[in-house]
């Protein structure tokens, strides 16, 4: 058994070097001792729209920007979010990669749901408000409740505010917080 962390980071933003990825950045470099760190940016390799056919078609194995994102997801033993809250939610290409999840757990041949139980979900997580207005709460509780569905371990959030590209530099408190968010 391989006790080392694999670490996937899934930027989740539609620009680069935002606010989630340079507090997630931070983060990173403090993880475990021995831990791996690969780092994939879902607008780099863009999943096709997903559509519901479980009661239908059901679900082909994926080709293309699915296999790749499931072959990577798979090969995670702690697997991040990194998003912006968007109108409260995820950013879009984080919602499409939750919603391929729900293709991939019906390919058998991919045993996702079986592979992913047990591993790790963080979620590193940036909104343009303060700390009380508790605006990331709602994209914190989705991604919570996801890793319970998939029966994976929670490992909780690591929240930042900004909005400006550069601006999570000011917010010192989450800077703090990211020097033992993976270590505890
Ligand atoms: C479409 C869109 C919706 C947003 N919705 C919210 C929101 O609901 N609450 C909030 O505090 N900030 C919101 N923001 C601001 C971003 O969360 C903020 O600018 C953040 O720093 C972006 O992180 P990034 O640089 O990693 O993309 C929104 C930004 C955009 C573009």
């Amino acid at each position: 058994m391989d006790a080392a962390h694999r670490f996937l980071f899934v930027l989740g933003s539609t620009r680069v070097g935002g606010n989630s990825e340079r507090l997630a950045r931070a983060a990173a470099t403090h993880l475990p001792p021995g831990a791996t760190a690969r780092w994939e940016r879902l607008i780099d390799d863009p999943l096709p729209p997903f559509f519901d056919t479980r009661h239908t078609t059901g679900y082909a194995a994926p080709g293309g920007a699915g296999l790749r994102w499931v072959e990577a997801t798979l090969a995670a033993t702690d697997l991040v979010i990194v998003t912006p809250v968007n109108w409260y939610s995820v950013a879009w290409p984080v919602k499409l990669y939750l919603d391929h999840m729900s293709g991939w757990m019906r390919v058998p041949e991919l045993a996702f749901a079986k592979t992913m139980a047990g591993r790790s979900l963080w979620a590193v997580v940036v909104d343009s408000d303060d700390e009380a207005a508790g605006t990331a709460a709602p994209v914190v509780d989705a991604l919570r409740r996801t890793a319970d569905y998939l029966d994976m371990r929670w490992r909780g959030a690591l929240l930042g505010h900004a909005n400006r590209p550069g601006e999570i530099a000011a917010d010192q408190a989450a800077l703090a917080a990211a020097t033992t968010f993976f270590a505890a």
